[in-house]
């Protein structure tokens, strides 16, 4: 069997939680012996939630690369690992072997070895969805370098505060980006954010859209020129760094309840054990099968679910540069055709959008081929639930919904594809090794089946965070601070009547934008430096494609002229400070915002105006000033 530790029933699933459950050091033990360690661990794991301070395989020896490539080379040489398929359809895909990628990926690291990187150094990426991304994160793997891959659409002053907080040394970059009909100038806004950055000693710019960009001397060079130079050498090996579990793999940046993102590191032996295992059992991934991921490598879903979950498992996993709209609302149906894809692993919001197109774009598509469906990154509505399951799935193919976060590294609640009943709205049980629990807010444990509460874990994962880059004591107070002995994730979870979970929201004062996850302080921050602001409050509200939009509430320095154009300035400013994902949809301009006394802002108050529910209010007589509310209603009407 490929993979002894994959699920193979239900009963398996019980057996395999129980044992998880009991025996977590036993269990853990189990999956990580079918990987290639230099040095086994001298312990299973070592923990605390005070500090905190959790250690998987411990005194354990590896490099994660030599689990995704090397070992694969013998059997599975001329299997693809990376199909590619490029943002125009005219333009011809590429297949990506094993043995291309280690070669690849060995080239490279050489590279970065020749302009000085070392175990250790923080290396930040920027680029598009093609494959020198996944060869530049493997590549930094391989040294020990530690990567922060930055989403192509955060703006030049993110990357900045992104790089500046790693104390990056190298940018990896591109000309631009294709993204449907849009052409974005990579380049050009790392020379914005390196006006800032003194850290970074050297630029590699790989070549994509041709884009003029200005090279900066003795700085910036070519991704195909330092190549080239490897290949005068003869192209030497690139042995692998040999890593401790616990050396820093990557970083990968997310917003919380402040203003500051924070840097979410992850190791090495957890970190590839939690992604691999979660990768094969919750999508029971089979040889051969052709996977399909549609995310981002910028965000947390793509480093463990297009590369090194799959990669891990000798998987074919296909890369897709575009966006599900371009050139028309049909690409991923067309690209589920073209390579006959086995799993599709997509985000609400984008069967949300895509739904609104009809049938159209799916007819005549063959979709035969697939046999498993996923939803990731914000809860899945009945309605898009549906759609997936019959128009895509053709009510055939298991759909699982599958809660995590950055933080977890890896899947925590879903159904295991054809295993787990399932129903729709719900992540329904934990993968083995996962304790979730719900509390109340003093932190009691609510107990029983029909139940609410927030959702915590209370035994460590192999995957899960060990610490906020920099800041550790920011690790504590953000998750382990709010309730004792119990990760806190933030989220709002029902138990229903069997015991499935099913997630709620966020509880805290963070935002999921199409998935994304967006602070409402980070966007009052940046709609507080254009000029003309005096103050701001952002709030969400129930959007019928990106699940949440984002609503500002805002008081301007002096009587507001012209408000579209105002509303334009704001918008503009919010791009240059987070980027266009950060965008308010709606803006509302007010002479004062609803503070209690002691000047806190009740956003429990705006949240409902944004909602539009505009009785209820609840109690509004600590205020500050009542009138305003009455005002803002106005306005919003
Ligand atoms: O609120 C939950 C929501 O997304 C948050 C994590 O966001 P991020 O770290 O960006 O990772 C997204 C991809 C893993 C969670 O706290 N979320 C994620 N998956 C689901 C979800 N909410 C409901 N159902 C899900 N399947």
């Amino acid at each position: 069997m490929a993979y002894p530790y994959q699920i193979r029933s239900l009963e398996e699933y019980q057996q395999q939680y129980q044992q998880s459950v009991m025996d977590p050091e036993g269990f853990w033990a189990n999956v990580a012996d079918h990987f290639y360690w230099r040095r086994k661990w001298d312990k299973v794991l070592e923990w605390n939630f005070k500090e905190p301070d959790v250690k998987w395989f411990v005194g354990g020896k590896l490099n994660i690369t030599e689990n995704c490539l090397d070992r694969h080379l013998g059997t599975l040489g001329n299997t693809p690992a990376i199909i590619w398929e490029p943002n125009d359809p005219e333009e011809r895909h590429r297949v990506i072997t094993y043995r291309d990628l280690y070669n690849k990926v060995c080239q490279f690291a050489n590279v970065l070895k020749n302009n000085g990187v070392k175990k250790g150094d923080r290396v930040c990426i920027y680029m598009g969805m093609i494959p020198e991304l996944a060869i530049a994160v493997l590549a930094c793997a391989r040294i020990g370098a530690v990567h922060s891959v930055v989403f192509g659409g955060f703006s030049a002053q993110s990357i900045a505060d992104r790089i500046q907080d790693a104390q990056a040394s190298l940018v990896i970059t591109c000309d631009g980006a294709f993204r449907g009909n849009k052409d974005i100038p990579l380049k050009s806004v790392i020379d914005d954010a390196l006006i800032a950055c003194p850290s970074v000693k050297k630029v590699i710019v790989c070549t994509r859209t041709r884009t003029p960009v200005s090279m900066i001397k003795g700085r910036d060079l070519w991704w195909e020129d330092e190549i080239k130079q490897v290949e005068t050498m003869g192209n030497p090996p690139c042995p692998a760094e040999e890593m401790d579990a616990e050396d820093m793999l990557f970083i990968l940046y997310t917003s919380g309840s402040t203003g500051k993102p924070k840097g979410v590191v992850h190791t090495t032996a957890g970190y590839m054990v939690y992604a691999n295992y979660t990768f094969v059992n919750t999508f029971q991934y089979q040889p051969g099968e052709v996977y399909f991921c549609t995310a981002d490598v910028g965000w947390i879903t793509g480093h463990s679910y297009i590369i090194y979950g799959p990669l891990s498992a000798g998987a074919t996993t296909v890369m897709f540069e575009g966006v599900p709209t371009w050139p028309d609302a049909g690409r991923l149906w067309s690209i589920t055709d073209k390579f006959r894809v086995n799993t599709l692993y997509t985000a609400p919001t984008a069967i949300r959008s895509l739904m609104g197109y009809g049938l159209g774009p799916v007819n005549h598509k063959d979709l035969s081929s697939l046999k498993k469906l996923g939803s990731v990154g914000e809860p899945i509505n009945e309605e898009a639930w549906h759609w997936f399951k019959d128009n895509i799935g053709k009510g055939r193919c298991p759909i699982v919904d599958t809660w995590w976060q950055t933080e977890t590294g890896g899947i925590m609640i879903t159904p295991i594809a054809g295993i787990t009943p399932e129903k729709p709205g719900y992540a329904t049980l934990p993968l083995p090794g996962v304790q979730p629990i719900l509390v109340d807010e003093r932190g009691q444990e609510i107990t029983g089946n029909n139940v609410n509460g927030n959702l915590c874990i209370k035994f460590p994962w192999p995957g899960m965070l060990r610490t906020t880059y920099g800041d550790h004591e920011r690790c504590r107070t953000t998750y382990f601070a709010t309730y004792d002995n119990l990760y806190f994730t933030g989220d709002g979870c029902l138990r229903d009547e069997d015991g499935y979970y099913r997630i709620t929201g966020r509880v805290d004062d963070v935002l999921n934008v199409s998935g994304h996850r967006i602070g409402t302080a980070e966007v009052e921050n940046a709609i507080n430096m254009h000029a003309g602001v005096v103050e701001s409050a952002v709030v969400g509200y129930p959007h019928d494609i990106k699940g949440q939009g984002i609503y500002a509430f805002v008081i301007a320095e002096k009587m507001v002229h012209d408000p579209e154009l105002s509303k334009k300035d704001i918008l503009q400013t919010v791009s240059r400070i987070i980027g266009p994902i950060a965008k308010p949809d709606k803006i509302q301009f007010v002479s004062g915002l609803p503070k209690t006394r002691s000047g806190k802002i009740m956003r429990r108050i705006l949240r409902k105006i944004a909602e539009g529910e505009m009785e209820n209010l609840g109690d509004t007589s600590t205020l500050l000033d009542p009138n305003v509310v009455d005002e803002i209603k106005k306005g919003k009407q």
